[in-house]
């Protein structure tokens, strides 16, 4: 595991987690059945799952959960917090993958552009939310061959990303700022890029002044694999 996790394992070791939310996010409460096209159980991935609350809610919902994680720590945590025994397993290719005793909920401990994509199983839809925005800008088209590589046609990701003018501001993230339109000249060839569903203007937001950036948009869309 390269430098890329460093500034990631150093912020969960400090408990520096100033992206985690403790809610479900809603725009996903709103969209989940056009994300999963209405099965049940449905393969749902989430790549740098950390310990999101979406991965025990898709679980609770009867869903298979996929997700990969580079920070131990916080994978057990995801565990722990949620009461769920696990068994940790790891096989010749050396990556740990944390189990539910039920099977429905892996994660594998791993960084995103070192897990061969068989591992992941047969994937039908993604919850993307602070993964894309917090890989480093050169990875963003190693991150879009694994996504095409991984969904067949018609599986979608629900996406959530964040624009600010780096113009405007010495922060570089993470989160790394995205635009619609750079969504579409990186993930066009492989998915439709839909307009954005819902546009936020966080410019006032606690995060926002944390980051010391001018304008701050938080932005889902659905990119539908061709
Ligand atoms: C901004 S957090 C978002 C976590 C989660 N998606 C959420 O919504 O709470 C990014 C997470 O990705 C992990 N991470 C960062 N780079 C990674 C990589 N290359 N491979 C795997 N995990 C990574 C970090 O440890 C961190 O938990």
């Amino acid at each position: 595991m390269g430098d890329r996790l460093k500034t990631w394992t150093d912020k969960w070791e400090a408990n520096d987690l100033g992206w985690q939310e403790k809610n479900v996010n809603p725009r996903l409460l709103q969209h989940v059945e056009t994300l999963t096209q209405g099965k049940k159980p449905c393969q749902i991935y989430l790549p740098l799952c950390g310990k999101a609350p979406e991965l025990k809610w898709f679980y609770d919902l009867g869903h298979n959960v996929v997700g990969v994680e580079g920070a131990e720590k916080g994978i057990r945590e995801f565990f722990e917090e949620n009461n769920l025994l696990f068994d940790v397993s790891t096989d010749e290719s050396g990556i740990p993958c944390y189990k539910s005793k039920d099977g429905r909920m892996k994660i594998f401990k791993s960084d995103i552009f070192k897990i061969p994509i068989e591992k992941l199983g047969r994937i039908e839809a993604v919850w993307d939310r602070g993964s894309f925005v917090a890989i480093w800008k050169e990875d963003r088209e190693e991150y879009v061959s694994h996504m095409s590589k991984l969904l067949s046609s018609g599986s979608k990701i629900f996406m959530e990303y964040i624009y600010y003018n780096e113009d405007l501001t010495e922060f570089r993230g993470a989160p790394r700022s995205v635009s619609t339109e750079e969504l579409r000249k990186l993930f066009g060839a492989a998915f439709k890029v839909e307009d954005p569903l819902h546009v936020e203007d966080w410019a006032n937001h606690e995060r926002a002044k944390r980051w010391k950036v001018q304008d701050l948009w938080v932005m889902d869309t659905f990119l539908t694999r061709i």
